[in-house]
């Protein structure tokens, strides 16, 4: 079969032959896949500095996707840690880490959207305990996570939601998506903005860490009217950095607990147990993101496009 292999980790994957993964064992199954979203984690699994990567080559990247299986039902599909990755024209799946999807549901829209939606889903939903009506901060809201972060947190019956982020375009299209305020981060007055916005949220959903995550934490932490009123912090993404320098006093000097959500801190049973009522939302069109299909033959050329604007899906 073709598929996107990557030999080396410094290169891009290209579109060559790979032999046929076969199924061992009564819960798997070869499914025909139809659709593979190019996530962040996918690009980190593939240059090999995912946490989970065992340094194993060659390797097929692709952490889920829509197939069809022999049974002929439309399946959206996590993999479990795998050399043999959903980016090729068939893949095997454990049928328990998979959902039936309806007849009719788009694809690409489906493997688009479950990896970056189910970041934030998974975090208000498992990680904290979220209540209809608690305020939510989204630092790093413009890239396809954190656009589906405001929506999530909407659906969910979030209060206020303040959107941070650099790209001035997209930050201003956020409060079509349920924003009640935005704010642009790396600007002279982003402390005061983030001050009076964003004081008394309850939750951050973090996608940055970094400096601009210890920075939004100190503007949040000294203007909040009410310090012994809980924020949990849950670090979920670090785009701008693998670090970052929290002072000892904001643990200190308000009710403040940081969190991880990702894959380790949420179990795969929790994971599991969110999958098909997001599929669901996201199906119906209620949470969305812009897909944009490539066919997987020209994987190479999908690799080199990094514009955050939309997520690229790998058809076969
Ligand atoms: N833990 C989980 O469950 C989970 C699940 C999905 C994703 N993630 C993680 O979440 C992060 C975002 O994923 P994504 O799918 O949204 O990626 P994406 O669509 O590629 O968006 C990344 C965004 O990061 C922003 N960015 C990059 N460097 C920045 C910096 N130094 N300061 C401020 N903004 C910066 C860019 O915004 P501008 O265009 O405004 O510059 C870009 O829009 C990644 O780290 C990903 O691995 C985690």
């Amino acid at each position: 079969m073709k598929a996107a292999v990557v030999s080396e980790f410094d290169s891009a994957p290209r579109y060559e032959d790979f032999p046929i993964p076969v199924p061992a064992g009564q819960d798997q199954m070869l499914v025909d896949v139809l659709a593979a979203g190019l996530h962040p984690r996918v690009r980190s699994q593939a240059d090999g500095s995912h946490y989970t990567s065992t340094g194993e080559l060659p390797l097929v990247p692709g952490v889920d996707g829509v197939g069809r299986g022999p049974d002929g039902r439309l399946r959206y599909f996590v993999l479990p840690d795998t050399t043999a990755g959903a980016m090729a024209e068939q893949t095997v799946i454990d049928t328990r880490r998979s959902i039936v999807l309806a007849e009719g549901t788009d694809p690409v829209a489906v493997a688009a959207a479950m990896n970056p939606a189910m970041s934030s889903w998974v975090a208000l939903r498992q990680r904290v305990s979220f209540q209809p009506g608690q305020d939510v901060f989204v630092l790093g809201a413009t890239g396809n996570a954190g656009q589906m972060a405001i929506q999530v947190a909407k659906r969910l019956g979030a209060g206020q939601i303040v959107a941070a982020g650099r790209d001035a375009d997209r930050l201003a299209a956020l409060p079509a998506l349920g924003a009640t305020a935005i704010v642009p981060l790396g600007a002279a007055d982003t402390a005061e903005r983030l001050a009076k916005t964003a004081a008394d949220v309850d939750v951050v959903l973090d996608y940055l860490w970094g400096p601009p995550a210890a920075d939004a934490m100190a503007a949040i932490i000294t203007s909040r009217a009410d310090r012994g009123h809980p924020l949990s912090w849950i670090e979920i993404g670090s785009v701008a950095g693998p670090t970052a320098a929290i002072p000892s006093a904001a643990l200190r000097a308000a009710r403040l607990q940081i969190v991880g959500s990702g894959q380790g801190s949420v179990s795969t049973r929790e994971y599991l147990a969110e999958l098909g009522v997001l599929a669901g939302e996201i199906a119906s069109g209620a949470i969305a993101v812009d897909a944009r299909p490539v066919p997987l033959a020209q994987v190479e050329q999908a690799w080199a496009a990094t514009d955050a604007r939309h997520r690229i899906v790998l058809v076969p």
